[in-house]
């Protein structure tokens, strides 16, 4: 049977829903996509509920009308200014006299991670394995069948703060909508627009969107790093608002017609003809004076970006590439070239076309579903086998975490 999942990006400019179908491989068919604009989030946490819960529920009825599907939960985004991230060990005895490690043993091993002592404020919200170790051989992806006597699990643990999810929750919930899963973004980001050698060899991940900048850094196919900066493209329309003293729509449609990151890249440096404030009066600028706030601010937010990469220590011998994605900064000309400039690395943007990504708007709904799918996948293979699978117990973590939050607040 084909399942169907949906999720939804709480982001600071909009909502995105998707829902899309599973097929018995694991591959994702979008099956229909709404955005709504949305203002009731600022800084990447959500400071109005009535304005998230109307766009959520906006972009479920125009799901409905194009998909005949009714949206009744979804998986649900949440950025690194809301979560930290762990590395944790744990290990059981493999319970089986002849050592065959059951699924059960896996499922033990997970769940002992469950009882790392946590702050009261604190909770987990999903357990991604790294790799097991069976009697201190590692790098085991599925330990399922093998033989042993010692069982162990390296994870990455995400634990965000209870209140942060107490909003995510009330808004979806008002929308008839519950939760099936959190997903730190760039978990599923890191999965969709980095390759596997750059996982490995160590990439930066620096996703510009409204509001927030999230940074996250790959290295051993892991993640190491997971932060966000409270900047975005929403900054460089602010700037150029008050910078050339003309309305914030007005600064935004400039934004987009001129999206150059560097002002050497401007071929033709004509008079464009503004509005004033008051609205009653016209003046005259040049394409460069535009230009230059941009590049102005994509240069700060670069700066930012390396600054914290230079505090986590991140950055110390960092011989990686770095990736661009967000709408914040995807659209912009020559933000390629300008961060290469401020990093002295290699510098590109995420390959939408190849990954079949329409507008950068989308990514984070389709890393998401790809994401959520791909930890289904074994489960589903299981299924049709009847042998126990460990991604299916992994993947239950994401619905039973979720389930304690649903209609927790
Ligand atoms: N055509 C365009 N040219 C330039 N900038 C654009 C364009 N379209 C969108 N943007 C900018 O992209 C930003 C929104 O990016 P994105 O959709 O990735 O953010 P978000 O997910 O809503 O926010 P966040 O991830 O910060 O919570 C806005 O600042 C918007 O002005
Ligand atoms: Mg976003």
């Amino acid at each position: 049977m084909e399942d169907i999942i949906s999720c939804i990006d709480i982001g600071t400019s909009k909502v995105c829903a998707f829902v899309a179908r599973l097929s018995e491989l694991g591959n994702v068919e979008i099956l229909g996509k709404a955005i709504e604009p949305c203002s009731g989030v600022k800084k990447g946490v959500i400071v109005d509920i009535d304005s998230v819960s109307d766009a959520v529920r906006s972009c479920v009825q125009k799901l409905k009308a194009l998909t005949n599907i009714s949206i009744e939960s979804a998986y649900v985004n949440v950025m690194g200014l809301h979560v930290d991230l762990f590395y944790f060990k744990s290990s059981v005895d493999v319970l089986r006299q002849d050592h065959e490690i059951t699924s059960g043993d896996i499922e033990r091993v997970l769940k002992k991670v469950e009882d790392v002592k946590l702050p009261e404020d604190l909770r987990i919200i999903d357990i991604v394995p790294r790799q097991y170790i069976v009697d201190g051989c590692d790098g085991i992806i599925d330990p399922l069948g093998m033989a042993g006597v010692k069982l162990e699990v390296e994870s990455d643990v995400v634990v965000g703060k209870i209140t942060t999810f107490n909003n995510i929750v009330k808004s979806l919930e008002k929308a008839n909508v519950t939760i099936d899963g959190f997903i730190a973004e760039a978990l599923a980001l890191g999965e969709t627009a980095l390759t596997f050698d750059e996982k490995e060899m160590g990439a930066v991940l620096i996703d510009i969107g409204g509001g927030v900048t999230n940074v996250s850094v790959f290295k051993n196919k892991s993640i190491v790093l997971y932060d966000s900066i409270p900047v975005g493209g929403d900054h460089i329309t602010n700037d150029i608002s008050i910078g050339l003293r003309i309305s914030s729509s007005d600064a935004e449609k400039l934004k987009r017609e001129y999206s150059l990151a560097l002002t050497s890249l401007i071929s033709n440096d004509h008079e464009i003809t503004v509005n004033e404030l008051d609205g009653n009066t016209r003046k005259t600028i040049k394409v460069s004076q535009v230009v230059e706030i941009i590049e102005a601010r994509i240069q700060e937010i670069f700066l930012l970006c390396k600054e914290k990469l230079e505090e986590t220590g991140e950055f110390k011998d960092f011989s990686g590439e770095i990736v661009l994605a967000g709408a914040g900064i995807s659209y912009m000309d020559g933000s390629v070239e300008l961060a290469k400039e401020v990093f002295n690395l290699p510098v590109r943007l995420v390959a939408y076309k190849s990954l079949g990504i329409a507008n950068p708007e989308y990514l984070t709904s389709i890393a998401i579903l790809r994401y959520v799918a791909e930890r289904m996948k074994s489960g589903r293979k299981d299924t049709k086998s009847s042998k126990p699978n460990r991604q299916k117990k992994e993947f239950g973590i994401l619905k039973k975490i979720a389930s304690l939050f649903n209609g927790l607040f």
